[in-house]
């Protein structure tokens, strides 16, 4: 066994996040043994005492508190994990920062682009690690479309189209949480589902140049939720309405930059809370001069991939993601035994600790989630002016980047 080397955690906001992160740190020793990490659950911090309580006696944090700043005073937390609402990510982001912590913060970082810079500019500042909560990134079935495309066996990307359709808010009468008011979510789908669909068209693909959007709001009020209590998932019967303040729906269309291993490719990508029936569908579709692929979270260990033109077998044969695929092997030894959400999320912390540790430099990064911003806020630009709007591009991203000598089939 490789010897062991513990890293201090520190949690920011106990919410649905905020488990989720805990459990994935709690899983490192048991999924991944040859790293030598084991994450250590010193600190967790929300204004609410009854999720104090929660991270104690039930995630096994040592101890707890209202104040996230003693989170981040502690010399024993090496790394924090940021799960607040967004409204709280550029203050925290910046606070962790100049705490000298490497980070792991939720999607999207803040309200919109300028709250995702200032956690950019604190964490390049200070030279800390960051990490971000894009987990689609680490589906098993997505690394190997990703390999698929950078290989060239798709040939020249020429389209594609991402729909991120849930159904979380599709009851009327679901709760209005912390997710629809500006002041406290910024943006409404674009942020909470259309960054991440952006993050997997930057990560896969490469990097969007130019949007043109359109969004809607489809209900306009709902029974108002109390931070700290309950998931955005609730009905409330008989509560006190208050006002959605931001998009139910959001649709762009976009080209991808000439830096992009599908350069100048074209999409469309389109993200809703209100539909009623895709519960969790998060779909990408690729379409290439040589073959296409598609894949959808709602079964997110099948890959849907077509690679003859001609002959008897045109048309898409379904593969199971396997050991050979990702980080499958890490979790079940044969195809066919499905991975998870929450094995993403595993994903997410190995790569986050190895990023911390300096063995591996393959997380997701500040950067990244500032690219994801600026291509949502070109998106309510768009709405505003009903105009095309240019997206500058981000160094340091780990987006798809043309290769130097493009491979063909
Ligand atoms: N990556 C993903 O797939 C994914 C999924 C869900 C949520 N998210 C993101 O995670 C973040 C959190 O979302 P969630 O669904 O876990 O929210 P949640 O509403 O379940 O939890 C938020 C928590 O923050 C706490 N909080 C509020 N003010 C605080 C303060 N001042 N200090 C400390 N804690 C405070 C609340 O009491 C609550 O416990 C959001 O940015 C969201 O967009 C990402």
């Amino acid at each position: 066994m490789a010897p062991q080397r513990e890293v201090g955690v520190g949690l920011i906001s106990v919410g649905w996040m905020g488990k989720v992160h805990s459990r994935a740190y709690q899983s490192i020793p048991v999924v991944y043994p040859e790293l030598g990490i084991t994450p250590k659950l010193v600190i967790a911090a929300d204004t609410s005492l009854e999720r104090i309580d929660y991270a104690k006696n039930v995630l096994g944090y040592a101890e707890g508190t209202q104040d996230y700043r003693e989170v981040l005073a502690r010399e024993d937390v090496d790394v924090v994990s940021i799960c607040a609402p967004n409204f709280l990510h550029a203050e925290i982001g910046i606070a962790a920062a100049a705490a000298g912590k490497a980070f792991w913060i939720e999607k999207p970082v803040g309200r919109g682009a300028a709250d995702t810079k200032t956690v950019q500019d604190a964490a390049l500042k200070a030279g800390v690690v960051s990490s971000i909560g894009f987990n689609y990134r680490h589906a098993p079935a997505i690394e190997y479309a990703k390999e698929l495309i950078a290989s060239g066996k798709l040939g020249r990307i020429t389209n594609f189209r991402g729909t991120f359709f849930a159904d979380y808010s599709s009851e009327p009468k679901g709760a209005l949480s912390w997710r629809f008011t500006r002041e406290l979510a910024g943006s409404g789908v674009l942020g909470d589902l259309m960054g991440h669909l952006v993050d997997l068209v930057h990560y896969v693909i490469g990097p969007v140049a130019e949007v043109s959007a359109l969004t809607e709001t489809v209900y306009a009020e709902r029974p108002i939720a109390q931070m700290g209590s309950g998931t955005h998932f609730d009905i409330i019967e008989d509560g006190e309405m208050g006002p959605v303040e931001n998009e139910d729906y959001a649709a762009m269309l976009v080209r991808l930059s000439n830096k992009a291993v599908a350069e100048g490719a074209i999409g469309t990508l389109e993200a809703s809370r209100v539909t009623v029936g895709k519960r969790a569908s998060y779909n990408l579709e690729i379409y290439g001069t040589e073959g296409s692929l598609s894949w959808d979270f709602e079964r997110m260990n099948e890959l849907h991939l077509a690679l003859d033109r001609t002959g008897a077998h045109v048309g898409y044969q379904r593969i199971m993601a396997g050991p050979q695929f990702g980080d499958f092997s890490h979790f079940q030894p044969g195809a066919g035994t499905s991975m998870g959400y929450d094995d993403l999320k595993v994903i997410e912390a190995k790569k986050f600790l190895q990023a911390y540790v300096g063995t591996a430099r393959d997380n997701s990064n500040i950067n990244d989630a500032y690219a994801a911003a600026l291509v949502c806020d070109a998106a309510e630009q768009s709405v505003a002016t009903k105009a095309w709007v240019s997206v500058d591009s981000v160094p340091g991203t780990t987006a798809a980047l043309k290769l130097r000598t493009p491979q063909t089939k």
